[in-house]
C-alpha cells in the first residue's frame, strides 16, 4: 500500500515541481534557472511533499480535490529542503561530491553558484506561498510565519549550525537532541503541520500529529546516521562522511546497536499515537515503519 502511495504521489510532487521550475527555466540569468533545476529534480524521496498528501488524505478522507490546498505548499517545502542539502553539501558545511547519486551543485557547478542555488530555492518557496491562488490571506500568513521558524533560527538553520559547532568534540547528549530535532526534524514537523493549517484542521489531533511528527524527526536522521555508515552508495547516493567529519551523531555517541534500539523506540512511540488517536491508519503505520527500514 505505502509503496504504490509514495510512487504515485512523488510523481505528482515532481510534476508540480517542473511546473514551478518553468516559470524560471530559460529566463535570464538562464545558467542560475539551469542549476535550480539541476538541484531539484534530482531523484530525492520526497518524503516531505508527499506527508502532506497523507495528511490531506488522512483529514478529508481521500477527497483530492483537496490537494489544491497543499500542492503549492507541498513544492516550497521541497524547495526549502533541496536548499538545505545543495548549502549542506558545501565546502564550509559537509564538504560532499556527491547528492542523490550526482555530483553536488558545487561540484557540477561551482561554490558562489552552490550558494545562490540555495538562496533563490529558499526565496522563492516563499514567494510560492505568497502568490497562491487557493489558500486564503489568512491562512497564507500562518503557513509563512510558521515555516520560516521552521525553516530558519529557530528551527533547521539552529539545528545545522549546533550540528556544524559540535563538529570534533564530545557534546552532551541534549546538544545532540538539539541538533537532530532542529536540523531535520523541524521540517518535517511543517511537512505535517502546514497541511493542517491549509485544511483549517483545528481539533484536537492537530497537537497530536504534531506530536508524531517530532518522533518522526528524530527517527529520520537517527537512520541518516545509520545509513551514513552502512548504507551502500548506489542505494543512497552521497558518500558517507559522519566519521572523516568527527560529526556528532547517534552512532557516534551511542554505538550502532544502541542507535539502532533507539530509532526503534522513537519510532514505537510515534506507532502508539497512530494506533491510539487515528485509528492506526494503516498508511501512517506503514510510514512509521519505512522510517525504520528505508535502505535509502
Ligand atoms: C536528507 O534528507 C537530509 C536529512 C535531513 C537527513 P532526505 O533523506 O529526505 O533526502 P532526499 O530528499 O531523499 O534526497
Ligand atoms: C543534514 O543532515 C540535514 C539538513 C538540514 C540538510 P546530514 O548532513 O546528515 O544530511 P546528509 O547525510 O548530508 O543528507
Ligand atoms: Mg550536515
Ligand atoms: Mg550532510
Ligand atoms: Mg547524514
Amino acid at each position: 500500500m505505502l509503496q504504490k502511495y509514495l510512487k504515485e504521489k512523488k510523481k505528482a510532487v515532481e510534476d508540480n515541481l517542473m511546473e514551478l521550475l518553468g516559470n524560471y527555466r530559460d529566463k535570464y540569468p538562464e545558467k542560475l534557472a539551469e542549476a535550480m533545476e539541476y538541484a531539484v529534480m534530482n531523484g530525492g524521496k520526497r518524503i516531505r511533499p508527499i506527508l502532506m498528501y497523507m495528511i490531506c488524505d488522512l483529514f478529508e478522507k481521500n477527497n483530492c480535490k483537496s490537494y489544491d490546498k497543499i500542492k503549492e505548499i507541498a513544492a516550497a517545502l521541497e524547495f526549502i529542503h533541496c536548499y538545505s542539502l545543495v548549502h549542506d553539501d558545501l565546502p564550509a558545511m559537509d564538504n560532499d561530491d556527491y547528492r542523490r547519486g550526482k555530483l553536488t551543485v558545487h561540484k557540477k557547478y561551482n561554490e558562489a553558484i552552490g550558494v545562490l542555488v540555495g538562496d533563490a530555492l529558499l526565496t522563492e518557496a516563499f514567494g510560492i506561498i505568497a502568490n497562491s491562488k487557493s489558500l486564503g490571506d489568512k491562512n497564507k500568513i500562518e503557513i509563512i510565519s510558521r515555516l520560516s521558524e521552521y525553516a530558519g533560527f529557530f528551527g533547521m538553520v539552529g539545528g545545522q549550525f549546533a550540528d556544524i559547532e559540535s563538529e570534533h568534540k564530545k557534546v552532551e547528549i541534549d546538544t545532540l537532541k538539539y541538533i537532530h530535532a532542529h536540523k531535520t526534524g523541524k521540517l518535517l514537523t511543517a511537512a505535517i503541520e502546514l497541511p493542517m493549517i491549509a485544511l483549517n484542521i483545528e481539533n484536537e489531533k492537530y497537537q497530536k500529529m504534531v506530536e508524531y511528527s517530532k518522533l518522526l524527526g528524530i527517527a529520520f536522521q537517527i537512520k541518516d546516521d545509520i545509513l551514513d555508515i552502512e548504507g551502500d552508495f548506489e542505494e543512497i547516493g552521497k558518500k558517507s562522511n559522519d566519521v572523516e567529519n568527527e560529526k556528532t551523531t547517534y552512532p557516534s555517541i551511542f554505538g550502532l546497536d544502541e542507535s539502532k534500539r533507539l530509532l526503534q523506540e522513537y519510532l514505537e512511540k510515534a506507532r502508539k499515537i497512530i494506533v491510539d488517536d487515528f485509528n492506526g491508519n494503516q498508511l501512517f503505520l506503514e510510514l512509521t515503519d519505512y522510517f525504520g527500514n528505508r535502505k535509502k
